[in-house]
């Protein structure tokens, strides 16, 4: 079976076609073409993701994605492919509010011949509606020329069932033709249940019991921001890009490279000590926007104590006033603390979870996954609690099509049906 895969929840534009053997469980997916276009460069600038934007790069690059994915998967023949008027029309009627795309999608799909492709897996929520909805549009759309049929995907399942992978060969993009492994193949694991999984991303933080095959429930979650999003806040403080989380990975490491745990003076104590929010309050949620103010308070007060000079504003705390106080080693020191609070809670309830539900497994997923220290007090839990640990590649931890694809594939062989009309959803749950 041969799958589409389209993500736009958020700031990635993917497209991914994968081809599975076997068709049951315990198969293989190979990807024949995965093209992501990052938009960060563009929200960089103004510090966050705005979804009209996001929405209008998605419009913008879908078809070239398209384009490239179907030539990378040697799927791209050129010829002429009559559309009749009336199917054009009712293109054009789906693609109505989305007019660069209608033009650009048309024309790519008069001059190319119909790929050999089985079915269409698209991100129907959660995430950013406006930009989910183009994503479903392009979908729609490409399911009306071709007669493909579609389904819908909840994007969090994507950052769940693309841990279970296990690569054979190749690596995740368009790279592997420089290495002549032209086609990366994985094997799907299946994990021991009950499975914990900890989807952990920009716009969630989760703890989720699966007792079988795809049934989730949602036995943890924050209550205020999603821990992506303090790594983000948290950057910004520091007056860091965005996104924050990989800025704030690399200053912490590099604080542990500089001053590595001194065990002969006991526990490490930051100078800096930030709160490890609600990791005594013995349930399963999580609260990540305290320790953001907590962050911001620790800055401020260094800006009040290194200088009581207020600056041209009249502030103290203004941003450029603080900003200019925060020394890198400061900012190392901070992110350091910032990281090890945040991981301790994690870690913290996710044994709770494993403890309380008998759990087999752990599965992380979500762009925070992509976090080295997450990565490696995780492998350390694990073995030493005698659970599996599943967490996805490291190319594959943030957002992209693949993991839309491969959750589609699983949707289509446990018996889910093709959808016509299903709309974007921003809080669609698990
Ligand atoms: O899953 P994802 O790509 O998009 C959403 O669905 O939200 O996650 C994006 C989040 C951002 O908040 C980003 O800062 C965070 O994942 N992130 C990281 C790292 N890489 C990405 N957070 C911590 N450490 C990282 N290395
Ligand atoms: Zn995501």
């Amino acid at each position: 079976m041969k799958i589409l895969g389209i993500e736009t929840s958020c700031d990635e534009t993917g497209v991914c076609i994968i081809e599975t053997e076997n068709d049951s469980v315990g198969s293989k997916i190979k990807i024949l073409g995965n093209q992501l276009y990052s938009q960060i460069a563009i929200h960089a600038q103004y510090g966050g993701v705005y979804p009209m934007m996001a929405k209008r790069e998605h419009a913008l690059n879908l078809t070239p994605q398209l384009e490239k994915c179907l030539e990378e998967a040697g799927m791209k023949k050129d010829s002429r492919f009559m559309i009749r008027d009336s199917r054009k029309e009712r293109i054009k009627e789906i693609l109505a509010r989305e007019n660069d795309l209608s033009e650009d999608l048309i024309e790519l799909i008069e001059k190319i011949e119909k790929p050999d492709i089985d079915a269409i897996a698209v991100t129907n929520g959660p995430g950013l509606e406006p930009a989910l909805w183009v994503g479903i549009c392009f979908a729609k759309a490409l399911s009306e020329a071709w007669n493909i049929p579609i389904i819908p995907v909840n994007h969090m399942e994507g950052h769940v069932v693309v841990a279970m992978l296990q690569r054979e060969c190749g690596i995740l993009n368009s790279e592997c033709k420089e290495t002549n492994i032209q086609h990366p193949t994985f094997n799907i694991q299946s994990p021991n249940y009950p499975v914990i999984a900890l989807l952990i991303s920009g716009g969630h933080t989760q703890l989720v019991l699966s007792k079988e095959n795809q049934k989730y429930e949602i036995i943890g979650s924050t209550r205020d921001d999603a821990i992506g999003e303090a790594f983000d806040k948290v950057a910004r403080i520091l007056g860091l890009p965005y996104p924050g989380g990989p800025q704030i990975s690399k200053l912490a490491e590099k604080d542990r490279l500089e001053h590595p745990h001194d065990s002969a003076s006991g526990p490490r104590k930051s100078a800096f000590p930030l709160p490890r929010p609600m990791i005594h309050s013995h349930d399963l949620n999580f609260s990540f926007s305290g320790i953001k103010t907590a962050v911001l308070y620790t800055v401020q007060k260094i800006t009040l104590n290194s200088s009581s000079q207020k600056d041209e504003s009249g502030e103290h705390f203004s941003e450029k006033n603080v900003l200019a106080k925060l020394t890198d080693s400061i900012k190392q020191e901070i992110a350091r603390e910032f990281e090890d609070a945040v991981v301790e809670v994690i870690i913290k309830k996710t044994q709770q979870a494993v403890e309380q539900y008998g759990a087999q497994t752990i599965i992380i997923g979500g762009g925070v996954s992509a976090n080295k220290k997450i990565r490696s007090d995780f492998a350390k839990l694990a073995e030493d609690i005698h659970v599996e640990l599943m967490i996805p590649e490291f190319s594959a931890s943030t957002d992209n099509a693949f993991m839309i694809a491969v959750a589609g594939y699983l949707n289509i062989l446990s018996g889910k049906k093709p959808e016509t009309d299903f709309k974007a959803n921003g809080n669609l749950s698990l």
